[in-house]
């Protein structure tokens, strides 16, 4: 069993519910609907806000049972998530995608693989698409500084919260 396997077995809201400032940021955006892919979404809290705005979530975890807890919240309410238990780093997106939330997953992560897997997944962002991370303060110089790199508009960047926008 994984690290995060048996945290979530132990309770199924471990990280409570989605913070104020990730609710801020998705609530504003100027597209109401669309597909947002969210990286290591463990139990889905905020696969399942972001779905119950009205977007179509792919949730991508290496955690089996975080997922399962997740699909039983799909099932009894319908929601349009789709649950993909894989490595992320192995992982490629059926399709373009409006935004991609990363939420306390880059850390998890090896230093030298962060880098790697953000430049590829902002490679299946449109156009005027999204990234957010939030993370360790420690974390987010590479992850900043290679968005800037691809021209990355930053929108906020404040208290581990890094939002960009993709021109
Ligand atoms: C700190 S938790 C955050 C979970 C969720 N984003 C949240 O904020 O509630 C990090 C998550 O990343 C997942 N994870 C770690 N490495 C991963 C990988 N290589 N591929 C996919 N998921 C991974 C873990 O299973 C865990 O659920």
């Amino acid at each position: 069993m994984q690290k995060y396997d048996k945290i979530y077995a132990k309770d199924a809201s471990y990280f409570g519910h989605t913070s104020k400032q990730f609710t801020t940021l998705f609530s504003n955006l100027d597209f109401v609907s669309g597909t947002i892919l969210d990286l290591g979404a463990g139990q889905g809290r905020d696969s399942i806000f972001l779905a119950k705005r009205g977007y179509n979530v792919i949730a991508i975890d290496s955690s089996k049972v975080g997922l399962d807890q997740l699909r039983e919240r799909v099932e009894e309410e319908d929601l349009p998530i789709e649950i993909v238990h894989a490595d992320a780093q192995g992982y490629t997106p059926p399709q373009d995608l409006d935004a991609i939330v990363a939420d306390r997953f880059f850390h998890e992560l090896p230093n030298n693989s962060r880098v790697k897997l953000l430049q590829r997944m902002i490679g299946h962002l449109r156009q005027g698409g999204y990234m957010l991370i939030a993370d360790d303060k420690s974390v987010l110089p590479n992850l900043r500084d290679t968005l800037k790199k691809e021209k990355f508009e930053v929108l906020r960047d404040k208290n581990g919260i890094l939002f960009t926008y993709k021109p």
